[in-house]
């Protein structure tokens, strides 16, 4: 699914330049369920984001389903990220002024598909998470761990294969968070690939997988516990 080579990050800002990511390499194989833990500052978001297709990388190579995303298109890329990969943010990212609905709809209208498929869709996804008696709510009408789930729905909207979760437990309680996890759960049973930062290490001990960064770099343990 995603393989890196020697991949760097170079933020400049001002004359400062500063290496956020250094030389990783990487594989992760389909229906793989990673936990990305690091301390804060480590690069974790950097390499999601990356890994999303949201940002490019410095030096290094990134292949994803064995296309050099280097080489493609905006439209390539536009599609990708609509298509392939569903994104989960630790602050839900939701339209404020728009209902579960609407917000799920989001990525199917850019996928053009007609009313009719969008509204059976998000009323689809939304009962799938629990959301069925709340499509009509609205962000400010609808406790975190819900929000979180219509950002899950939203995520699901054009069946993606891949799913970036950034800290997406990170703004709801042990309880709601371990929900979300279970969530999660079922899309990887499903066949998903999932990958999850998370700074809570209860979290990441039970995922398959552990990818440990610090200073920018994967390391095979970390030297001091986040
Ligand atoms: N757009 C940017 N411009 C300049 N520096 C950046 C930018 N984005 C991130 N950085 C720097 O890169 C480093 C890694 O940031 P990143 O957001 O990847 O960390 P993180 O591991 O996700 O941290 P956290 O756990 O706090 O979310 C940090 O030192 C940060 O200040
Ligand atoms: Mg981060």
């Amino acid at each position: 699914m995603i393989r890196m080579t020697n991949v760097s990050k170079v933020y400049n800002t001002g004359s400062i330049k500063f290496e956020a990511l250094r030389e990783v390499n990487i594989e992760i194989k389909e229906r793989e369920f990673c936990a990305v833990v690091g301390p804060s500052g480590s690069g974790k978001s950097t390499l999601m984001n990356i890994i999303g297709c949201l940002d490019d990388c410095t030096t290094g190579e990134y292949f994803l389903r064995g296309t050099s995303v280097a080489n493609m298109t905006q439209n390539q890329l536009a599609d990708v990220r609509n298509q392939t990969i569903g994104f989960v943010f630790q602050s839900f990212n939701l339209l404020p002024y728009a209902t579960a609905e609407e917000n799920v709809e989001v990525p199917l209208l850019f996928a053009g598909k007609s009313r009719k498929l969008r509204l059976e869709r998000c009323r689809h996804l939304l009962e799938r998470v629990g959301l069925a008696d709340k499509m009509k709510n609205r962000p400010t009408e609808m406790s975190g761990g819900e929000m979180q789930r219509v950002a899950i729905a939203r995520s699901l909207a054009n069946d993606p294969p891949l799913i970036l979760a950034d800290e997406p437990t990170g703004n709801l309680d042990t309880r709601t968070g371990g929900a979300i996890v279970d969530l999660f759960n079922e899309l990887h049973d499903e066949g998903r690939t999932i990958i999850m930062i998370t700074h809570d290490p209860n979290i990441a001990a039970k995922l398959p997988r552990q990818i440990y960064m610090q200073d920018g770099a994967l390391v095979d343990k970390l030297r001091i516990a986040s």
